[in-house]
């Protein structure tokens, strides 16, 4: 299948592509006639309901509903109503240690180890509307737990195994967790990383119980038992399915809220019309599952579509470059989605692309941030050979699926563009006039009424927040973007105080916090700087009252936060740039860095700190090189 360029550097899908596409060719004017109708049809077609809803949207203010009236489960959805071929697989885990051997779970397996964990987690007191920590690599028993509390009706909040444990902590206590589950210790660059004592930290004083899986033992621990079966229990379509704690605007994380029914309707819809994803195909998602990516991509997605996920422990690239590669080609990949910095890692090492055939591949997807043209380019040609589509895909924690992106059967698919939004979801760009912005031009993403089915219901003991993400009627997403005249949208970055460094997002109000707290240091200001391989860097001013070690001031942001967060470079500073209202003015510290002239520093409060950081950028940069 060919993907043919056209003259204005647009791939257009070809007719092969379009024969086969899973989304039918007038999509978009379906969706377009009524985009309420059309989710409700695509919930009934795709979802099974224990009991089936009369009402489709309701909306008052920012408070929205879909399919209310309704009751499904969604474990049920992705296991038991796939028992039909119980020997298909579900999962493939991959142990990084190429010695260990990988395994693989049919759906049946599947299916009764997620009952023996829903008879664990029943026999410790869990029970419907209670919030269960999972603090987990990608391992099998982390997907059995998250499907084994959508099963009994328990909140799953799976919290990324590379945060600190005060980092843990914060998200134990703000989501009044009942239980821990989390393992011993995993693989990572060849390497075993151990959680013990990081739990142990994390549940200092707490009260909760724990679950601590033998790494050793996965795959076989959850084994078919005589346990009596679990029903699945009903939950009303609102009922929340799982909180994922986000980085904002302040120190504290989001714990944001999705809904079983719009979550669940959108995660197999998407999974389907953006992957062209079919049942017994195998998709591998590289992102961890403690990232919304890995939630709705690496387990729900996949498995709401009867198809194969495949989990990874560790790094891509271990033992040798091209282990990702090795892979695909093993386990016959058909989607695979990942983020650009990892291509961008993958290209800088390539010396082995062209060994690889890889023809199982008909699907590339990237997500997170945006993707520059010299890596589409490289994917496009050197991973699939010119016939896979590249489907860029922008979304967020808050829309738990993937809201703007081309489909693989209608294109088109232009580098850096991530193209339209999914058939159903109307986005806008408003611009510094809270006007619609022209084509071309740059302004605040939103999206417009009636809102997706898999956005945000809430955050978690703050509702005050959840209400913050509204803007006289409209979604704010804090993402800036345009679009062209064809409506295919290119997203530019935050438009706020949070940046990308990786594809993992963080706060910078959460890393200054942290650097804040130590006593020598009086203030502090992080940007995010460009970088060629991780898009952007975390880059630290810092203020002082005594002399303080970079070292100290990594390791306090690595104890609060996690490595991901550490900064790459750090400036002590005399002073920081100020409004005169007393807002330090990240925008100049990061002009300064990217080697911009800063113009009109009449509006601050300390003008001459400018030229003295610019000075010492320039001593200082060389160094750090
Ligand atoms: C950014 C990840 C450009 C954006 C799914 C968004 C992107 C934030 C893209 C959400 C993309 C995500 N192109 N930027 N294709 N996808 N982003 O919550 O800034 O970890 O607001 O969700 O990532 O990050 P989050």
């Amino acid at each position: 299948m060919k993907y043919v360029r056209s003259s204005s550097k647009k791939y257009l899908p070809s007719k092969e592509a379009k024969r086969i596409s899973l989304a039918p060719e007038d999509i978009y004017k379906k969706a377009e006639k009524s985009k309420i109708k059309f989710w409700a049809n695509l919930a009934r077609e795709g979802i099974s309901w224990i009991k089936p809803f009369t009402k489709d949207y309701e909306q008052t203010s920012e408070k929205f509903s879909w399919f209310k009236d309704g009751k499904l489960n969604l474990c049920y959805n992705a296991l038991d109503r796939n028992l039909d071929t119980p020997k298909n697989p579900a999962i493939i885990f991959i142990p990084e240690n190429v010695k260990e051997k990988k395994q693989t779970l049919s759906y049946l397996q599947l299916y009764e180890s997620v009952n023996e964990a829903a008879f664990l987690l029943r026999k410790k007191g869990i029970k419907k509307g209670d919030v269960v920590s999972i603090y987990m690599p990608p391992m099998i028993e982390a997907l059995i737990f998250m499907l084994a509390c959508a099963r009994i009706g328990a909140i799953h909040s799976v919290v990324f195994s590379a945060f600190s444990a005060e980092a843990l902590r914060t998200r134990i206590k703000d989501g009044k967790a009942k239980i821990l589950i989390s393992c011993n210790y995993y693989f990572r660059k060849g390497e075993k990383i151990f959680l013990t004592k990081k739990i142990k930290k994390a549940c200092r004083k707490i009260k909760i119980k724990k679950i601590i899986i033998d790494r050793k033992k996965t795959g076989k621990i959850f084994v078919k038992k005589n346990t009596p079966i679990i029903p699945p229990e009903p939950m009303n379509a609102e009922d929340t399915a799982f909180i994922l704690y986000t980085s904002g605007t302040t120190g504290k994380p989001k714990g944001v809220m999705h809904a079983i029914g719009g979550y669940a309707v959108q995660a197999y819809w998407s999974g389907k019309y953006i992957f062209n994803l079919k049942r017994n195909e195998t998709m591998w998602c590289t992102a961890d599952i403690g990232w919304i990516t890995g939630h709705t991509y690496a387990c729900y997605a996949p498995l709401l579509n009867k198809a194969t996920t495949v989990l990874f422990e560790g790094m891509p690239t271990h033992p040798t470059p091209d282990r990702f590669l090795k892979i695909i080609k093993e386990n016959k990949i058909n989607v695979f989605y990942t983020a650009p910095t990892a291509l961008r890692m993958f290209a800088m090492q390539d010396n082995f692309t062209s060994k690889y055939a890889l023809k199982s591949l008909k699907i590339l997807g990237t997500v997170g941030e945006p993707i520059d043209k010299e890596t589409w380019n490289w994917l496009f040609k050197k991973i699939g050979k010119g016939r896979c589509p590249i489907i860029d895909t922008y979304w967020q924690t808050e829309t738990g699926s993937a809201v703007i992106d081309a489909l693989p059967g209608h294109g088109p698919f232009i580098p850096s563009y991530a193209g339209k939004p999914f058939p159903g979801i109307d986005y806008s760009i408003i611009n510094k006039k809270g006007k619609k912005a022209k084509s071309k031009e740059e302004g605040l993403l939103v999206q417009i009424p009636p809102f997706s089915p898999s956005l945000i219901r809430g955050v978690w003991n703050n509702p005050q927040r959840y209400k913050k993400y509204f803007i006289k009627g409209k979604y704010d997403s804090g993402d800036n973007a345009f679009y062209d005249n064809e409506g295919n949208f290119r997203i530019l970055g935050r438009s706020d105080d949070i940046i990308k460094v990786a594809g993992h997002r963080m706060s910078t109000a959460e890393i200054e916090d942290a650097i804040t707290s130590l006593p020598e240091v009086i203030e502090a200001a992080i940007v995010g700087k460009s970088d060629k391989i991780k898009g952007m860097i975390v880059a630290a001013f810092v203020k002082t009252k005594k002399p303080i070690t970079e070292k100290k001031i990594i390791e306090r942001v690595i104890k609060k936060i996690g490595p991901l967060s550490k900064p790459s470079e750090i400036y002590f500073v005399k002073d920081l740039p100020k409004t005169r209202s007393g807002k330090i003015m990240r925008r100049i510290l990061k002009g300064l860095l990217e080697g911009e002239e800063i113009k009109n520093l009449s509006t601050l409060l300390n003008p001459e700190s400018v030229e003295k950081i610019k000075v010492l950028i320039k001593k200082e940069l060389p160094k750090k090189k």
